[in-house]
């Protein structure tokens, strides 16, 4: 049985399967509308949601089966153990995607569960985010292999997703990240990035910029502690250092490569509004693309294609 916790059990054929069958679902989104009848989609959240819990909401409806939310505070996962619990959830419902702090708990659950188990990001890997931007880029580029790719802002797990599925097919990625985000680091992902010989880091961000297909920004603070008031000098710390590293008119002055952001977007800190709404922008069709592009995981997992 396959899961999808990050791409270490994925092979490059199976990735760039998923980013073709998104775009090919999103084209006839009509020809699935049974695909996962009588289905359901058990979606833990220990945090905060928008598009995750939407897309993968909707792409099950639109797929002909259900989804049930579950809030992590309001069920009996926060009282027991995370394998008795997905014991008997996973005799119920065919599929389980959870966001959780923890990645080691997101592996407890896939070891105890008798039905695929999805990533919904965790602390150190975002795997759909990462296929829905490939999806997005290759929509707009009409191909993958040796396109460059930077990404600029803090080493988190939207980092790590990207140059985990980038480099596995073909995608050359550069990262200016002055922060690394401690439980974020995964040395073994990033020795076989390097590996490959398309996976590089620098902080030169004007240069680096020049040459770029895409230009890629997320947030400087992690949505967990993004209000928490007791991060609050920690954050003010974080964007005076990354400011000179913010994605802004100045930067993309002589460049056309599309812009790209995971959202939520946080104007003025890591991004401009000008920029957001820029012509080369392509943010909203990336976060678009997060319900098309799941609609092609959930089928592959539950073996419909
Ligand atoms: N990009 C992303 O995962 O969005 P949400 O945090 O709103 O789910």
């Amino acid at each position: 049985m396959k899961h999808l916790i990050n791409f270490k059990d994925w092979t490059p054929e199976e990735v760039r399967f998923l980013i073709e069958k998104s775009i090919e679902i999103k084209g006839e989104p009509s020809k699935y509308r049974s695909a996962l009848q009588y289905k359901s989609l058990a979606m833990i959240f220990q945090k905060t949601s928008t598009r995750t819990r939407v897309s993968f909401e909707v792409a099950m409806t639109q797929l002909g089966g259900h989804a049930v939310f579950m809030d992590w505070l309001t069920t009996q996962f926060r009282l027991a153990d995370i394998a008795d619990e997905m014991k008997y959830l996973s005799r119920n419902v065919d599929c389980i995607m959870a966001r959780l702090k923890k990645n080691v708990d997101l592996v407890r659950m896939a070891k105890a569960s008798l039905v695929p188990v999805i990533n919904g990001c965790d602390e150190k890997y975002h795997p759909c985010q990462a296929l829905a931007d490939l999806m997005t880029l290759k929509e707009h580029k009409g191909k993958l292999e040796n396109l460059k790719l930077v990404y600029i802002g803090v080493h988190n797990n939207v980092c790590n997703s990207l140059i985990e599925a980038c480099t596995m097919i073909g995608v050359h990625i550069t990262t200016v990240t002055p922060i690394i985000n401690e439980p974020a680091q995964d040395k073994e992902l990033l020795e076989k990035a390097k590996e490959t010989g398309l996976y590089s880091s620098t902080l030169d961000i004007a240069n680096t910029v020049k040459d770029a297909d895409a230009v890629y920004t997320d947030t400087w603070v992690d949505m967990e502690l993004f209000l928490d008031p007791a991060f609050k000098e920690q954050k003010e710390k974080r964007i005076k250092l990354m400011m000179p590293y913010q994605i802004n008119d100045k930067l993309m002055k002589n460049s056309d490569a599309i812009i790209m952001h995971d959202m939520p977007i946080h104007r003025g800190y890591e991004i401009t509004g000008d920029i957001v709404e820029s012509p080369n922008s392509v943010i909203y069709q990336q976060a678009e693309n997060r319900l098309h592009s799941e609609k092609a995981i959930l089928l592959k997992l539950l073996q419909e294609i």
